[in-house]
């Protein structure tokens, strides 16, 4: 399995609003980006990989939608448009999420009312978990162990402060070289790497 977390700081849990924030300051787009190279390949669909999208902007607390094809995910196209429509789907079905709730929305897709650090948190107690950042260990010495789970921003910056208690709990950061690139280029280098 290969997991990719993608904290969208700006991304709303506001289904109405979702196709407002493609390009636009919000750069919603990087999201839908990030999805499709993480799920698809020419003519054929990566069938372990999960992504999670972490939505920050909130009127409560954040909301986490996991996308699995190991459990059945449907994307009715490599598009934009595809990637926009599950969310709408998993939002507009979110109404009266509570705190810490977890909900199935359909198959491959589902809904949780928590956001980056319980996630990553839970995730670091089984799996190894990278942050992708440019100071971190050159991919290319990396020794993956298995099942790994990277960790992205949209593009804004991963706030310091969430990441230094994570990195006491076994978080490992993996650079992908200087230059910085987006969420979507380093999602297909990854599956480059591992596919190797
Ligand atoms: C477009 S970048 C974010 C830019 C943001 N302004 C910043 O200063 O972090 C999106 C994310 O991709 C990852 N990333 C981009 N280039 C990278 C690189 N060369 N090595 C490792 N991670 C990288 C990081 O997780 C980064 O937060």
């Amino acid at each position: 399995m290969r997991t990719f977390i993608i904290r969208a700081r700006k991304g709303t849990t506001r289904w109405e609003q979702i196709r407002g924030n493609i390009g636009t300051r919000e750069h919603f787009e990087v999201i839908a980006h990030s999805v499709i190279n993480a799920f698809f390949i020419s003519q054929g669909f990566r069938e372990d990989v999960e992504v999670y999208i972490v939505l920050d902007s909130s009127e409560n607390f954040p909301h986490t939608i996991k996308l699995s094809s190991a459990e059945g995910l449907s994307l009715s196209g490599f598009h934009e448009e595809a990637v926009l429509e599950l969310i709408e789907k998993a939002l507009k079905n979110s109404s009266g999420l509570q705190k810490d709730e977890t909900r199935k929305i359909s198959d491959g897709l589902h809904i949780n009312g928590f956001g980056f650090e319980k996630l990553v948190k839970g995730l670091l107690e089984s799996r190894p978990v990278y942050l992708l950042d440019r100071k971190g260990e050159n991919i290319q010495s990396v020794q993956f162990e298995e099942n790994p789970v990277f960790v992205l921003s949209d593009h804004l910056a991963m706030p310091k402060n969430s990441i230094k208690g994570l990195m006491r709990h076994g978080l490992k950061t993996m650079s992908l070289g200087r230059k910085m690139l987006f969420a979507s280029q380093c999602v297909v280098i990854i599956h480059y790497e591992l596919d190797k």
